[in-house]
């Protein structure tokens, strides 16, 4: 590896880490995380809230909302080691995932025999109460599950599904202008039919071995004594305050008498602890007909900008089996969601048009390698832009899109030379093989941080990776009595439906599925996974989940190290440099090649276990709460 910049003037923090960063080079590590502090954004509405310190078990600041959770040795064990930087070991199972409470029930199930669905459900359960800006009962889900038994790799679409009643108008105001972003989201508008619980069901159906009924008890007791909030939840209500308190019920829990929760203050959910009752009872079907269902209804269409989800919508969602997105990628395979999520497709674009050059060889450190995972992330967000939505409503050359001559093709586009070279002066689609000519518009659907990701390795040797979310932080803001928000996932579509007559690939559509960003994937090598990975954050998902691969891959780094690294992410507009990290030593190589650089928080929440060499080893992303934990 190339030895890194003897200084980091760019970097404006305290005396005592800028002594960090400085021990870090002397180590020789550009994988060295600097997260921590990171200043709250207040645009983005997930905002970046510090680094969870393991240095004070129960003090509020480690447990991630957990409580008395973090006294446990298993959960303080891998809490000292990602303050540490290092990954967790294990032999027979792992579950990575973004808070020590949820972490905690899914490993209690994996220790009691339970499979990988088994321990996704406890804690996909617990992190709706816990992690309730991210996920829940009233979001969606995409799963990537290999099978030990068959070695078969399925993937399943738990997304949430526009009403019968949208229309490609839906966020289009009386003069056919698009609304305000947060004018779309907030309100019963933007919410679609959720996925999560049925997900949830058709997983443990699958291949689940635990009593389902058993497995929310966790969340319920939890529910019902209460949990300690956590530092960033307080700090995303904190900032978040003026939208939560625009439904009464929202406002009621979040602004008790009208203050902000704080961190480490005690909130119970009875009404959270009624519903999973109801579905530990009587499954999924509680959720999408009774007593549920109408609460949802009446919430969305009570709402200010009312909603047209109705009972029909709830009654008819079905989880739908999708064809799994695997590309090549160096020695491996790498398996995700393909549409409606642009995920697999886009992170398979960005490494299929890499493996035209050799990372290894230019490293971290030389910014060229950053012109190329730049440039290979324009290029393959022009194409998501164009192709990419609800292949169920729109045709899509999925196979095109990343096969090997193809990808060779746009990867020509870079130069045949790594080592020397500007940015692409002009990105644009491109024409993927395609046995039938389709036009579509380029679209700009917005979309803004929440969402979670799950990994898990169980002790069958199955492993599954999920992302969840309900899209916004807080998704749509809206409260149902049964103590769980609604998403605001409709958002995720395109807001204009054409563009100069032409229309656009992800408008809306009644029963159509807003395309997404989220890759949960699973990487292969000779039809067996060796890495289970993937992130929130909106559309940079994509260049997250990229990047890990290739830090991992190509880099040579350990899971905990590829999660913690710096993040250097494209989208097709400025190049986005985490802020107050080393990677902003890249700006003026980056700039003098053409690129807008912006230095910005930038919110992972990744999750992964590396299965290589017999063993697991477990991340977790500093910049979030979590924990892996195995044994
Ligand atoms: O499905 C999607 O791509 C988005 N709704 C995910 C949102 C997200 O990841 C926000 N993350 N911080």
């Amino acid at each position: 590896m190339p030895s890194l910049l003897p200084r980091l003037p760019v970097i404006r923090r305290t005396a005592a880490i800028t002594a960090l960063i400085a021990a870090l080079i002397a180590a020789g590590g550009f994988a060295a995380p600097l997260v921590a502090q990171q200043a709250a954004d207040a645009v983005a509405p997930e905002a970046g809230t510090g680094t969870p310190s393991a240095s004070a078990p129960g003090s509020g600041a480690a447990s991630g909302g957990a409580g008395d959770v973090v006294m446990r040795p298993d959960v303080a064990r891998a809490l000292a080691a990602k303050a540490a930087g290092a990954p967790v070991a294990a032999r027979e199972w792992m579950i990575a995932v973004a808070n020590p409470a949820a972490a905690a029930a899914g490993a209690d199930v994996l220790r009691a025999g339970g499979t990988a669905a088994d321990a996704m459900i406890a804690a996909q359960a617990v992190l709706g109460l816990v992690e309730p800006q991210s996920s829940g009962l009233g979001g969606g889900a995409f799963l990537v599950w290999y099978d030990a038994a068959s070695g078969a790799v399925t993937t399943l679409d738990g997304r949430e599904t526009a009403p019968l009643a949208a229309t490609p108008a839906l966020f289009l105001d009386g003069s056919g202008a698009p609304l305000k972003f947060f004018d779309a989201v907030v309100g019963g508008l933007s919410v679609g039919t959720p996925g999560t619980p049925g997900l949830m069901q058709e997983a443990h159906a699958r291949w689940g071995k635990s009593a389902w009924s058993r497995l929310f008890d966790p969340a319920i007791t939890l529910a019902e004594q209460g949990f300690a909030v956590s530092p960033r939840l307080a700090g995303l209500i904190g900032a978040d305050a003026e939208r939560l308190a625009r439904h009464p019920r929202t406002a009621a829990y979040f602004l008790p008498d009208g203050v902000p929760l704080a961190a480490g203050q005690r909130r119970d959910n009875p009404a959270y602890a009624q519903s999973l009752r109801a579905l530990a009872a009587r499954g999924a079907q509680a959720f999408y007909g009774g007593a549920i269902a109408q609460d949802i209804i009446d919430t969305v269409q009570n709402a200010p900008r009312a909603g047209r989800l109705a009972a029909l919508d709830l009654a008819i969602y079905r989880v739908k089996e999708r064809a799994p997105v695997c590309v090549p990628y160096r020695m491996y395979e790498v398996c995700g969601m393909g549409p409606p999520s642009s995920g697999a497709l886009s992170v398979g674009q960005i490494l299929g048009m890499l493996n035209s050059f050799d990372l290894a060889a230019s490293g971290p450190q030389d910014a060229q390698s950053w012109r190329l995972i730049g440039d290979a992330s324009r290029l393959a967000f022009a194409d998501r832009g164009r192709y990419m939505a609800d292949s169920d409503f729109v045709p899509m050359p999925v196979k095109g899109l990343v096969e090997a001559g193809y990808l060779a093709a746009r990867a020509g586009l870079m130069g045949k030379d790594a080592q020397s070279g500007t940015r692409i002066e002009t990105v644009e689609a491109g024409t993927p093989k395609w046995d039938h000519a389709q036009l579509w518009a380029d679209d700009a659907a917005i979309e803004l941080p929440s969402t979670t990701h799950i990994s898990i390795v169980d002790g069958y040797g199955n492993a599954l990776s999920m992302t969840s979310t309900i899209e916004n932080a807080f998704g749509s803001r809206l409260m149902t009595a049964g103590g769980f928000l609604l998403n605001n996932e409709m958002t995720d579509f395109s807001f204009r439906s054409h563009r100069d007559g032409v229309p656009v690939a992800n408008r809306v559509e009644p029963g159509k599925r807003p395309r997404s960003s989220m890759a949960p994937t699973i990487v292969m090598q000779g039809g067996k996974p060796v890495l289970v990975v993937g992130s929130p954050g909106g559309s940079r998902i994509i260049g997250y989940v990229a990047q890990v691969i290739v830090a991992w891959a190509d880099w040579g780094m350990d899971v905990q190290s590829a999660i913690a690294m710096p993040h250097l992410v494209n989208r097709f507009g400025p190049y986005d440099v985490e802020a107050g990290t080393q990677a902003e030593v890249m700006i003026p190589a980056l700039e003098a090649m053409g690129y807008e650089v912006k230095a910005r928080d930038l919110n992972s929440g990744i999750h992964a276990i590396d299965l290589r060499g017999g063993m697991l080893r477990g991340g977790a992303d500093p910049r979030r709460e979590g924990v892996a934990l195995g044994e």
